[in-house]
């Protein structure tokens, strides 16, 4: 259960907040909004007292700022002070009585649309389709990218609907900017903060910038179960649904890498275009294509829940049941991640998982040398709401020497903060 206390560990918020330790280790953009045009859409969260600050920000970076925002946003920060910081009239309403507001026009006049802070309530309706407000009626409308902040009390962010939600909206392509953790409304502290202004301007410079931190770089995900056949209708499997591997096949191709994911059979799929699927069945298929993509990538994340023994015979017709007991021989798959650790070049990250139920960093310790990966990702299924079928997880990076703990947090967050803190190992690396 994620508790709930005073808890100030600044040496690991980098780590923590491997956004944050991005923008300010790392410099690979710049902060250029130059000429674009943007729409706010501010929703009712007390996070919305920094938005006139997050339109200077925004317009300081050169961006035009068009702000709408719900009848509950005016609780929490006035339209005259919004239309003062913004220079452009503040739309809350499809028509003001006499005037209709073009939805349509507006959609279609921005190069994106942010809805920051996005209350779990506007969060349910873009995840649902609903239309009873000016804010939903323009993010139907728009064809621009569209940058989703939310911004909640911890309860409310990590409960399983608003984590669905995340997802659907995420699903239909939107951006989501990480939650931060922090001191909340609430007075208690955890996850939920809206990002800062200045973090969510460099998520949108980042974006339109054509300098990706990884552009071109080729990356091998492996992801979801294997399926062992014991005879042509039964199978040994195991729990993985290969979210978190999608999820970080997808944060690698958002910034810019080109991925290759082999897949085992998983029910998920990703639309990504910076993204090639190889559909595997078993640890031997893994196997075979992981050997033959890891040749061009220079980073592989091996994120599958490959099996361990596969039958070391398969039936050719289904095994009849009998009175006596069935004694399956089982033989060993061979170790994917070991095998890639073999062959590694110096200029290639090879990162695994580790997924524990007992002496957790022992185990994974264990596993980065013996495997000679540059980084384990370890989870314990100790740990509430992290593991198989969950959209959380929990993870703990584990490199030589060192292991930082993350918080409780969506797939599609820790599949980000392991992405930046690849980038941050081969920036290390090359700095070295
Ligand atoms: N792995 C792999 N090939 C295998 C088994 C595991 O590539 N045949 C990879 C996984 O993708 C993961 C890492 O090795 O990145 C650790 O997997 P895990 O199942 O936690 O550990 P095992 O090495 O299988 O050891 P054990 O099951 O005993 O914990």
């Amino acid at each position: 259960m994620l508790k709930k206390q005073k808890t100030a560990l600044p040496a690991l918020l980098l780590i923590y907040y491997p956004h944050s330790f991005f923008v300010t280790c790392i410099s690979f953009q710049n902060m250029s909004l130059e000429g674009k045009k943007i729409i706010l859409a501010v929703t009712g969260s007390i996070a919305a007292y920094k938005t006139p600050q997050l339109v200077r920000s925004l317009i300081k970076a050169g961006a035009d700022v068009k702000v709408l925002m719900t009848n509950a946003a005016a609780d929490f920060v006035t339209p005259l002070a919004l239309a003062t910081v913004s220079k452009h009239p503040v739309l809350a309403n499809v028509s003001d009585g006499a005037n209709w507001n073009n939805h349509v026009a507006l959609g279609l006049w921005a190069d994106a649309m942010i809805v920051a802070p996005c209350s779990a309530n506007t969060l349910g309706k873009l995840a649902n389709g609903l239309c009873d407000n000016i804010v939903c009626a323009v993010y139907l409308s728009a064809r621009c990218p569209i940058f989703i902040a939310p911004a909640m009390d911890e309860d409310m962010w990590i409960h399983k609907s608003t984590q669905l939600n995340i997802g659907k909206v995420q699903g239909y392509g939107n951006h989501i900017i990480p939650v931060a953790h922090g001191e909340l409304a609430s007075g208690l502290v955890g996850e939920g903060r809206m990002a800062e202004p200045d973090d969510i301007v460099q998520h949108l410079s980042a974006f339109f910038s054509e300098e990706k931190p990884l552009k071109g770089v080729k990356a091998l995900v492996t992801a979801g179960p294997t399926y062992e056949r014991i005879d042509p209708v039964r199978f040994i499997g195991n729990f993985s649904t290969g979210k978190m591997g999608i999820a970080i096949a997808e944060a690698l191709a958002d910034k810019g890498a080109l991925v290759t994911l082999v897949l085992g059979p998983s029910h998920e799929h990703t639309y990504h275009a910076n993204i090639n699927t190889i559909k595997v069945e078993s640890a031997q298929e893994m196997y075979t294509a992981s050997v033959a993509e890891f040749k061009d990538a220079q980073i592989a994340v091996l994120a599958a829940a490959v099996a361990d023994y596969r039958p070391e015979e398969q039936a050719k017709e289904k095994i009849k049941k009998k009175e006596q007991d069935l004694n399956l021989l089982l033989s060993k798959t061979t170790d994917i991640l070991a095998a890639l650790g073999k062959i590694k070049q110096p200029s290639q990250t090879l990162i695994g998982f580790a997924l524990e139920t007992n002496n957790e960093l022992e185990h994974a310790t264990e596993k980065l040398k013996n495997k000679n990966a540059d980084m384990i990702v370890m989870n314990s299924l100790k740990d509430e709401g992290a593991g198989f079928g969950y959209d959380t997880n929990k993870v703990t990076f584990v490199t030589p020497g060192n292991s930082a703990a993350l918080p409780l947090q969506s797939k599609a967050n820790v599949a980000i903060a392991i992405v930046n803190q690849i980038i941050a190992l081969r920036h290390a690396e090359k700095t070295a």
